[in-house]
């Protein structure tokens, strides 16, 4: 059986850098406090109406195909990670397969909704179709626009100085080289906690909350001929199209899985921690990333971190991280590399890659 190599890898983030500083003019925040809890620095944003997660992503493909060796028509199959999605359907695959121009309408595009985890639940996926046998050129990204979509007022400020806009992109191919490529993944969810780090509006959970009831005279329940399906939650008043955190439960259980999920990885394959060439964990916060770092007791150079400069980017934090570090020639031709994500769901997840 052949194994998944990364054929190609490429990122982009937008030009415009968005400092702490800056967002001290929206909300009632400072550098200290968001450097203190975060690590992060600086984020990048999207033009509005030029950018999106499909261009992005558009952008960090083209390179990582480059890099591969391929053109973007002998991709035979999309795998998009996003929680910040163009559309709510359809799915970006479809649109990144467009905004490519590919034409070949023989390939398959699959969306991924796991947010921070989404990256190594796409690869988890694209490795079994790789292995199997079933495509040899698989596009997997991870992409997002969050500055489209956080409150900027103090009300928000807990989540919004978190996240920033980018996309990674790599080109997954199989190798029959002995030893290489994705040597292990391994996913994990647990649906308990599923409202304590989630952005639950627009959804079906509460009927018809597009509309205003009393601007548009929907009928009363007692009235309404379908009854409670004309349930009314105030979107606009409990402002549910905003994302929502419980920051201090998501740090207590991003702390145990992140060791927990790559010690999995680490036995199932018979390695250890100090085998461990370079850890890119989800750059989800720079104090969760230093403490796994201290739990697994590794050194500062084997972890890559780069949430000072681009915040937390969710799906797409991996794979710039990685792509950065390989530029950088912090990952190398035979380096034993690790990545691990945990996030909303809750989702977490590992995979072992022998670069
Ligand atoms: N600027 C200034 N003050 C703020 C801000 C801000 N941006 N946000 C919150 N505060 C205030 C709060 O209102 C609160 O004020 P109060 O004491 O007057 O009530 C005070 O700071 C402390 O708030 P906490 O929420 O208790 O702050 P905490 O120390 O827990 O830090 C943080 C918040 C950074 C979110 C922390 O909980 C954390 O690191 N959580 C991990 C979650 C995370 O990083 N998620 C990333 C996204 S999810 C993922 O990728 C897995």
């Amino acid at each position: 059986m052949p194994s998944t190599k990364f054929a190609g890898i490429g990122f982009y983030v937008p030009e415009q850098v968005v400092t702490n500083k800056d967002l001290t003019k929206y909300m009632d925040t400072s550098d200290d406090w968001i450097r203190e809890r975060s690590g992060i620095e600086e984020r990048r944003y999207g033009k509005k109406h030029e950018e999106t997660p499909t261009t992005m992503a558009a952008a960090a493909a083209k390179i990582a195909c480059e890099r591969a060796g391929i053109t973007v028509e002998e991709i035979d199959f999309i795998v998009f990670a996003t929680l910040s999605p163009d559309y709510y359907f359809p799915g970006c695959g479809v649109l990144l397969q467009r905004e490519l121009g590919i034409t070949n309408t023989e390939i398959g595009a699959l969306d991924i909704r796991n947010q921070c985890s989404g990256f190594i639940y796409g690869l988890s996926v694209a490795d079994q179709f790789i292995k199997s046998g079933m495509y040899k050129n698989i596009l997997l990204v991870g992409a997002e626009m969050h500055s489209m979509g956080l409150d900027f007022t103090t009300r928000g400020r807990n989540v919004a100085v978190l996240f920033g806009d980018g996309a990674g992109a790599v080109v997954l191919q199989p190798t029959e080289e002995e030893g290489k490529g994705v040597l292990t993944t391994h996913l994990h969810s647990d649906g308990t906690h599923a409202e304590e780090l989630s952005l639950l509006s627009p959804g079906s959970h509460g009927g018809y909350h597009f509309e205003d009831k009393d601007k548009f005279g929907f009928p009363t329940e007692e009235e309404a001929p379908l009854g409670e399906i004309f349930v009314y939650d105030n979107l606009l008043e409990n402002k549910t199209y905003y994302p929502y955190m419980d920051g201090q439960l998501v740090f207590k259980k991003a702390v145990t899985k992140f060791p927990e999920v790559i010690m999995e990885a680490l036995a199932k394959t018979g390695y250890e921690t100090t085998d461990i060439d370079m850890l890119v964990p989800h750059q989800a916060n720079l104090r969760i990333a230093q403490f796994v770092q201290r739990t697994l007791k590794l050194p500062d150079e084997k972890v890559y971190n780069n949430i000072m400069k681009y915040g937390n980017t969710t799906a797409a934090s991996i794979p710039i991280a990685l792509c950065e570090a390989w530029e950088q020639g912090k990952v190398k031709e035979g380096d034993l590399v690790c990545l691990a994500a945990f996030g909303s769901g809750f989702t977490w997840g590992s995979a072992l890659i022998r670069w």
